[in-house]
C-alpha cells in the first residue's frame, strides 16, 4: 500500500476525459431534446460531503445540471457516495439500488455510479457485481480524481467498471472543479485517512493511511476562498491534529493561517482526537476572535477498560483534564462529543462510568451511537458482544442524560444577545432564519418588520447579525434579530 500524489499526467487524463464526456453528454442531450441532469446522494460525514462537492463540480464541468425534482430516478447520472461507519448505512444503499433495475432497462443511457467508503469493503463490491450488474461504475474514495476517466471508460466499453485500489492517492483541491454547496461556507480537507485503528472503526480501512495536503496549497486555497467572499471555512480531517506538513508544519500553523484571513468570520475544524490535541490549538481558540469557540472531542466511553479495548490511547482522567483545560482557557466555549454504547464487553459498571464522565464533562451536545460491528475490524470478532435489548436500554438512558446537558447548555443562552452567522431560512413559511453562534449553538430567529431589513430566501446567507435569545429547545434556541452587521 503506497501513498501516491497525483501527477501532471493524471491531470491531463482528467482534462481529456472531461472534454470527451462534455461532447458525449452534449450530443446525448441534443438527441433527447433536453438538458441532462445529475443527482449525487451523499451519506456519512463532512469528508464525504466534501468529496461530493468535487463530484458535482466534475459533472457540472461536463455540462450537466443538478436535478431539481426531488425524484432520484429523474436524473441522467446518479451517484451514490456511501458511508460504512455503521450497518444501517449499508442497508440504505442496497435498498435504493434495487429500484434502478427497471429504470436501467427502460432507459439505457442513465448512468449509475457507486463510490464512497462502502466500496472499500470487498463484500459490498462483490454484492454489487453479483446482484446489481446494471450499476455502471464502482470506485473507492481514494480514486475520486479518476472519476471522469472511469466514467468515460465505462460508457465507451459499455460494461461495469470496478476500480478499487490498494494505494492511497492524494489530490490537491486545485485538481478539481468544486461546486460548493453553500455560498458562504467552504469545506477544506487538510488531511485524509486515519492511522488510529480504533478497534470498532472502519474508517482506517475505508480511507487508508494518514496523508496531509501541501501547506502552501492549503493557504492558496484559503486566499482564493477569502477573495471569493466565503465567510466560513471548515477545516476537515478524521483527526486534524495529526496534520503533518513539510518543514514541520502542524495543525496549529494551519489554524493560524486560516484565521489571518479577516474575511473569514468563522474558522471551524472537525475532528480532534484527544491523544494529540495540542495546548497551542487550545490557545489559538482562546485568543483568535474568528476561530470557533467549539471543540468536538470524541470521548467514546467513560470506562478505562472499554477505552483500552477500543484502542483509544487515553484514560478517562486524561480526557477530563483536557476538558478542564478547554473550559478554563476558552471562556464560554462549547464542547461536543461522540459516545458509543454497547461496545463488546461493556458491563453495567462500565456504562455507569460513562454516565459519570458525562456528568463531569457536561457536554454541550453529544452524538450517541449504538455499537455496530463492522466486518473486518478487530472488535467485530471480540467475544462478549452485548445483546441488542441491553444496548437499546443503555442507549435510551444515555441519550436522556446527554439531552439534559444539551438543553441546559441552550438554556444558558436565554436572555443574552449573541453574534450569529446566518445560514439561511429554516422555515420558509414564516420566514424564520437559522444560523450559528461562534460556539456552534444553532439559533432560529425571526426578523421584526419594523427594522426595515430586506429579506429574501438567500439574501442574508453568510451575514453576521446580533440575535437576542428568548427560548431554549433541546437542540436549538429561538430568538429575535436585533441588528444586522456590516455592509
Ligand atoms: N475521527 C473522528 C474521531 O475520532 O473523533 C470520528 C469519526 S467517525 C466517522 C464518527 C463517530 O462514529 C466516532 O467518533 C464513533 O463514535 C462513531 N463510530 C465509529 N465506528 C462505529 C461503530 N462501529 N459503531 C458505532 N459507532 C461508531
Ligand atoms: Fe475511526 Fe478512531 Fe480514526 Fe476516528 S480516530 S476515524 S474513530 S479509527
Ligand atoms: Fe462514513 Fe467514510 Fe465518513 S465511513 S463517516 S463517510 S469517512
Amino acid at each position: 500500500m503506497a501513498i501516491i500524489k497525483t501527477t501532471d499526467k493524471d491531470k491531463l487524463d482528467f482534462d481529456s476525459a472531461v472534454s470527451e464526456l462534455s461532447e458525449y453528454f452534449s450530443s446525448l442531450g441534443a438527441r433527447k431534446g433536453r438538458a441532462l441532469t445529475y443527482n449525487v446522494l451523499t451519506y456519512g460525514c463532512q469528508l464525504n460531503e466534501s468529496d461530493s462537492e468535487k463530484i458535482t463540480g466534475m459533472l457540472s464541468s461536463m455540462g450537466l445540471k443538478e436535478s431539481s425534482g426531488g425524484e432520484l430516478e429523474a436524473a441522467d447520472v446518479i451517484v451514490f457516495n456511501t458511508c460504512s461507519v455503521r450497518e444501517n448505512a449499508d442497508r440504505h444503499l442496497f435498498g435504493n439500488l434495487g429500484v434502478f433495475k427497471s429504470l436501467k432497462k427502460s432507459d439505457r443511457d442513465v448512468i449509475i455510479a457507486v463510490c464512497g467508503c462502502m466500496m472499500k469493503v470487498p463484500e459490498n463490491v462483490a454484492k454489487i457485481k453479483k446482484s446489481f450488474p446494471y450499476v455502471d461504475l464502482v470506485f473507492d474514495p481514494q480514486q475520486i480524481h479518476r472519476f471522469p476517466v472511469l466514467l468515460r471508460d465505462s460508457i465507451r466499453d459499455k460494461k461495469q467498471m470496478v476500480n478499487i485500489s490498494a494505494d492511497d492517492y492524494i489530490a490537491e483541491d486545485s485538481f478539481f472543479p468544486i461546486d460548493r454547496k453553500r455560498k458562504f461556507r467552504a469545506l477544506v480537507p487538510i488531511m485524509y485517512g486515519c492511522n488510529n485503528f480504533c478497534s470498532y472503526c472502519i474508517v482506517p480501512y475505508a480511507r487508508g493511511r494518514e496523508r496531509s495536503r501541501d501547506f502552501d496549497e492549503i493557504v492558496r486555497e484559503l486566499a482564493d476562498l477569502a477573495s471569493k467572499g466565503y465567510k466560513e471555512v471548515m477545516l476537515l480531517g478524521q483527526n486534524v491534529n495529526s496534520y503533518k506538513g513539510e518543514g514541520g508544519k502542524t495543525f496549529a500553523d494551519i489554524l493560524r493561517a486560516a484565521s489571518d484571513f479577516k474575511e473569514f468570520s468563522r474558522v471551524r475544524f472537525m475532528s480532534s482526537h484527544p491523544k494529540d490535541l495540542s495546548d497551542e490549538v487550545i490557545e489559538i481558540m482562546a485568543t483568535r476572535p474568528n476561530v470557533e469557540k467549539h471543540l468536538h472531542l470524541a470521548m467514546q466511553s467513560g470506562s478505562d477498560k472499554v477505552l483500552k479495548d477500543m484502542n483509544r490511547p487515553y484514560t478517562i482522567d486524561r480526557f477530563l483534564e483536557i476538558v478542564d483545560k478547554f473550559r478554563t482557557q476558552v471562556e464560554g466555549g462549547s464542547l461536543t462529543t461522540d459516545i458509543i454504547v454497547g461496545f463488546p464487553g461493556e458491563t453495567e459498571e462500565d456504562f455507569e462510568q460513562t454516565l459519570v464522565a458525562v456528568d463531569k464533562a457536561k457536554f454541550d451536545a453529544a452524538f450517541t451511537f449504538q455499537y455496530s460491528p463492522r466486518p473486518g475490524t478487530k472488535a467485530a470478532s471480540f467475544p462478549d458482544q452485548i445483546p441488542q435489548d441491553v444496548v437499546t436500554e443503555r442507549f435510551g438512558r444515555l441519550t436522556e442524560y446527554t439531552n439534559r446537558f444539551a438543553e441546559e447548555s441552550n438554556a444558558r443562552l436565554v436572555g443574552k444577545t449573541y453574534e450569529v452567522l446566518i445560514e439561511g431560512i429554516s422555515k420558509a413559511g414564516d420566514m424564520t432564519f437559522s444560523g450559528r453562534t461562534i460556539t456552534n449553538h444553532l439559533v432560529n430567529f425571526t426578523i421584526p418588520s419594523d427594522l426595515g431589513i430586506e429579506i429574501g430566501p438567500d439574501m442574508l446567507e453568510g451575514r453576521l447579525c446580533e440575535v437576542r435569545i428568548d427560548h431554549a429547545r433541546p437542540y436549538s434556541v429561538d430568538g429575535v434579530l436585533i441588528s444586522l452587521k456590516g455592509e
